[in-house]
């Protein structure tokens, strides 16, 4: 009796279930719309990801210091050199966190704790679960970031970086130029003109208190206004 009973409600659900079939829809018409509106090819395939070695073929790059296999060689280097971690608030700290002492590779470029800490801070663990407030320094005066540090990870089609767009002179960042005739004086780097990786990378060397200096990184050079 209680199987039967069992037999008659489950198929009085599936019953149920046909009639309430979800539509399917085949393919999502306004994002469509909006991904061909946007592509400069009017084409969804623009979007479709180059090859990483391809370095002809990815977007958005500086047109004055474009991708070749050494800048990504040289860039390689440079996000893991502790080396250019050289103006620490405090002396005995320099060369002692770089740009993925908070974009960890093993954590999808992200920290490993919620907030990441480069100057100020001590200690790694095993993939940065372990990085602390170095006590010699104030709340106030560790690199810490307002905001939970975003993945450095398949960033072709960034336009303008960080969760509010601010970094790149053009995308979503030419209607501040159109509205007032001038670049956005609180992110100068953007009246450069340059687009928002090479913007934001030259700005998070100065917020995050490295510095290259001129003539120290041998034939390379990283941005062409270093
Ligand atoms: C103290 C931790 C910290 C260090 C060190 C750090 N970053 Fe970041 N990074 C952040 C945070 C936080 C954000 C997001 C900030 C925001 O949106 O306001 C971010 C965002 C970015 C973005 C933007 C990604 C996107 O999708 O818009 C890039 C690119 C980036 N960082 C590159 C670098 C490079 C290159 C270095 C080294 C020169 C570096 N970061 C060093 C914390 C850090």
């Amino acid at each position: 009796m209680v199987s039967r009973i069992l037999f008659v409600s489950m198929l009085a659900l599936v019953m149920g279930a046909c009639n309430n079939e979800p539509k399917v829809i085949e393919e999502d018409d306004e994002l469509t719309i909006l991904i061909k509106k946007h592509s400069p090819t009017k084409s969804a395939d623009w979007y479709i990801m180059p090859e990483s070695t391809d370095f002809a073929d990815i977007p958005n790059q500086d047109p004055t210091n474009k991708v070749t296999a050494a800048k990504v060689e040289l860039g390689k280097m440079l996000f893991f050199e502790t080396g250019i971690a050289i103006n620490s608030l405090n002396p005995d700290l320099r060369e002692t966190y770089s740009c993925s002492t908070c974009h960890i590779p093993e954590k999808s470029f992200t920290p490993g704790r919620f907030q990441g800490i480069a100057d100020g801070g001590m200690g790694f663990g095993h993939l940065g679960e372990g990085r602390l407030k170095n006590p010699s320094y104030e709340g106030s005066e560790v690199d810490a970031q307002g905001a939970r540090p975003l993945p450095t990870i398949n960033l072709a089609y960034v336009r303008n970086t960080l969760w509010n767009g601010s970094f790149g002179a053009n995308g979503m960042n030419t209607s501040f130029k159109d509205i007032f005739g001038v670049a956005d004086p609180l992110t100068d780097i953007n009246s450069k003109g340059i687009e928002g990786l090479e913007a934001n990378n030259h700005r998070a060397l100065i917020v995050h208190r490295q510095e290259i200096k001129k003539g120290t990184i041998g034939l390379f050079r990283l941005h062409s206004y270093v």
